[in-house]
């Protein structure tokens, strides 16, 4: 079986962050959303993954993931347009071959990875497989529709959901699915859709089987989305004490990296400092990653996601569940608690 991971899109959902990024590298608890997911199938077993890029970001995605993960082989398939999650898969044909597939959206997280389901797959062998998750907007996903226990149809983002169990960005597929794809009309979005392709095997008398996900699933689609994965994520992060600490006090779980130096700061973890960064007389709340490099001092963050290189000062009120870019620099008094959203490189400065 191989790995397929669409990394391709447009990620407008996410800009500013997505100016100068690909979404799939947006960092969930100090590390890319791509790195969880390439662990994720290279622990199921996969050795030979097909990663679909985009024009746009493709050459930071190679960058970021290079040409083998921990001896897992990675390929890349360019996506010239993003004409839907069907059309990557058409686009991946040659490289996939004759071989079985697991794909794996390169903006899902999933707790506890995906070797039970690989598992379920191979031993039950239907033609295809989805995961299932309940979800409070079933609207904002692909949906699954029930004749009592059997699956019978998926609809994609429909305005009245016949369920509320949404389609998991994690697809198991035999090459059967390609014939279908090719014979596929885009829908009324212009998209070439996976859950038609899957409604196509199941009009043509196809067992699409179907588990329900146990843990938490994250379709990181919105800024909200991500700072939750970050600290689901983090709920299982393991302690790490890398670099200095000095003074203060620290609860819960730490990860500390390599050269970072924590002085008179009070951390509620689970918590992770990037190696390298330097953090004096702050509070870290739950749910918090500071990227390498960072530099903090007097501020109060809690369920936020820091990227590398940022420079936090002197902040009067708390920085709730934000999401600031790379090299930002945010300083001086506000009013009250804040969300900040910022893209890469962004300065704000709060005068007194
Ligand atoms: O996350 C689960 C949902 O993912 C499912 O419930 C839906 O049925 C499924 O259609 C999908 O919906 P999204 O609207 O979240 O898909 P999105 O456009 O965000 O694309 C998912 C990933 O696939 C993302 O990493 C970008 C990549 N992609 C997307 C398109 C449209 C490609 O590589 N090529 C494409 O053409």
């Amino acid at each position: 079986m191989k790995g397929l991971v669409l990394a391709g899109g447009k990620g407008t959902r996410l800009r500013p962050l997505t100016n100068t990024r690909a979404k799939q590298l947006l960092p969930v608890a100090g590390r890319p959303i791509l790195h969880h997911i390439l662990d994720d199938l290279r622990i199921a077993g996969i050795s030979e993954t097909i990663m679909i890029i985009s024009p746009q970001t493709g050459g930071l995605i190679r960058e970021a993931c290079g040409m083998s993960w921990q001896g897992m082989e990675i390929t890349y398939v360019e996506q010239t347009h993003p004409k839907g999650l069907a059309h990557a898969v058409s686009t991946a044909r040659t490289a996939l071959g004759s071989d079985d597939f697991l794909m794996f959206l390169g903006d899902n997280v999933l707790k506890g990875g995906v070797s039970r389901y690989r598992e379920a797959f191979e031993r039950e062998k239907p033609e295809a497989m989805v995961l299932l998750s309940k979800v409070d907007h079933p609207e904002q996903f692909g949906v699954a529709a029930f004749k009592g226990e059997r699956l019978s149809g998926l609809v994609e983002k429909p305005k009245i959901p016949p369920s509320n169990l949404a389609l998991v960005g994690i697809y198991f597929f035999r090459p059967s699915v390609h014939e279908v794809i090719a014979h596929l009309e885009p829908s009324g979005r212009g998209e070439f859709e996976i859950t038609d392709a899957l409604q196509g095997l199941m009009d043509r008398g196809k067992e699409v089987g179907h588990m329900r996900v146990d843990g938490w699933w994250k379709d990181t689609g919105q800024p909200e989305d991500i700072v939750e994965a970050n600290r689901l994520l983090l709920e299982g992060l393991e302690d790490f004490r890398g670099g200095e600490i000095r003074g203060g006090r620290t609860n819960g779980i730490l990860h500390l990296g390599e050269g970072a130096l924590l002085e008179d700061s009070v951390v509620d973890g689970p918590v992770f400092v990037g190696a390298g960064a330097v953090v004096r007389g702050c509070s870290l709340g739950p749910g918090t990653a500071i990227g390498q490099g960072c530099r903090l001092q007097t501020v109060e963050i809690t369920g936020s996601i820091v990227m590398d290189h940022c420079v936090l000062a002197a902040l009067t009120h708390p920085l709730v569940d934000s999401l600031i870019g790379e090299g930002c620099s945010v300083q001086g008094s506000m009013d009250s608690s804040m969300r900040l959203v910022l893209g890469d490189r962004s300065c704000l400065g709060v005068p007194d």
